[in-house]
């Protein structure tokens, strides 16, 4: 459901009108691997093209600098997920479209970051371990494997599944242009955005 207004402001000389944006957070949570990223960027330059402001907050790069320190406890992943929704949480309710790109892999955390929002969407980047493992982007499972990085989402520590997520998308059976496109027609049907 969207709670913001979504009406259109007419300026008092009648000539401008300035549709307002409904903001929303897109939250992707799935295994290393399983191509939040990947999905993240398509979307972003879709959305963009329709006009709109978007924001991306990459697991990746939000622990270079906002959740720069922590490490990969429960304690720190936590801290890490809810600094995460807590920004995404102030764009949104500000009209931004924001997407999420961590792995986050609690689903108490995710709960308690929904709760924050008027608009949130949980996306499960859904795609075997197998899979995940076998495409090895960042080499990084090879590296848990034989030890040299400890609590490796998947590996040695644990996944979460999302009971009742918003969208699925199974990256293993989609291309990721197929999955950016599944979710855009799902943001339209459920009138997130226009279209
Ligand atoms: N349907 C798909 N959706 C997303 N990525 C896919 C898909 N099929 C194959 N891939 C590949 O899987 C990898 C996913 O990596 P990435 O997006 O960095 O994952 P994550 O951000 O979840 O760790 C990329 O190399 C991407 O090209
Ligand atoms: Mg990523």
């Amino acid at each position: 459901m969207i709670k913001s207004s979504e009406e259109e402001k007419k300026m008092t000389s009648g000539i401008i009108s300035t549709r307002i944006q409904t903001g929303f957070t897109l939250w992707f949570t799935g295994l290393s691997g399983a191509g939040k990223s990947t999905i993240a960027n398509i979307l972003e330059k879709k959305i963009k093209d329709l006009g709109l402001k978007i924001e991306i907050l990459d697991g990746d790069i939000v622990r270079t600098h906002l959740s720069k320190g922590l490490g990969f406890s429960k304690e720190d992943r936590d801290t890490n997920i809810r600094r995460i929704g807590y920004v995404a949480s102030l764009l949104s309710r500000n009209g931004v479209i924001v997407i999420t790109a961590a792995i986050s892999p609690y689903r108490s955390i995710r709960d308690e970051v929904r709760e924050m929002h008027e608009n949130f969407i949980e996306v499960y980047a859904k795609c075997p371990l197998e899979v995940a493992e076998q495409r090895d982007v960042k080499g990084l499972y090879k590296k848990a494997r034989a030890g040299e990085i400890p609590q490796f989402t998947g590996i040695s520590d644990p996944y979460e599944e999302p009971h009742s997520p918003e969208i699925i998308v199974e990256t293993n059976k989609e291309t990721p242009e197929g999955s950016a496109d599944k979710i855009l027609r799902w943001l339209k049907e459920n009138g997130f955005i226009e279209g």
